[in-house]
């Protein structure tokens, strides 16, 4: 699908700013609103290692602090730097990026990834955080509409 497509490519622009001096892992995300907005993210490392941002973070913390509650899509893409495209591996968000994510999306949202070997790959929220612990069950009325 063209928007699938397009969003993948605004996740590889994203990684283009990955700053990750230690790891040399560069990831990107592309992270697209209900209303259509897309907000980048790239991974943010640290000399101290654990204060270090996961790309699927830094675009959600972007987006929520700009005021949005509501997304439908992200797309990620990550690998080590100088990698070529074709030799890129599927990079599915990390459990602490899924739990963030699971505040403000439904079991519906996608997550679209790209591999060299099998192009774009999606999977829901659902799948890939069944089961999971999220805002209603405090049901403090945090979660959009
Ligand atoms: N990383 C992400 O940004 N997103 C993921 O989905 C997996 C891991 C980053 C964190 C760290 O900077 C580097 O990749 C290696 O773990």
């Amino acid at each position: 699908m063209m928007e699938e497509q397009q969003l993948i490519r605004q996740a590889f622009a994203a990684r283009e700013r990955a700053y990750t001096p230690y790891s040399r892992f560069q990831v990107g995300a592309a992270l697209l609103t209900e209303a259509g907005k897309v907000y980048g993210g790239c991974n943010i490392e640290n000399a101290a290692y654990t204060p270090t941002n996961c790309a699927e973070r830094t675009a959600i913390f972007k987006a929520v602090s700009e005021g949005e509650r509501r997304f439908s899509c992200i797309a990620v893409v990550g690998a080590t730097e100088g990698t070529p495209q074709a030799q890129f591996e599927a990079c599915w968000p990390c459990g602490v990026c899924r739990q963030v994510l699971r505040e403000f999306c439904g079991p519906d949202f996608r997550i679209l990834t790209f591999s060299g070997a099998n192009g774009i790959e999606t999977r829901t929220l659902a799948q890939l955080l069944p089961d999971a612990f999220g805002p209603e069950m405090l049901g403090d009325g945090r979660k959009p509409e």
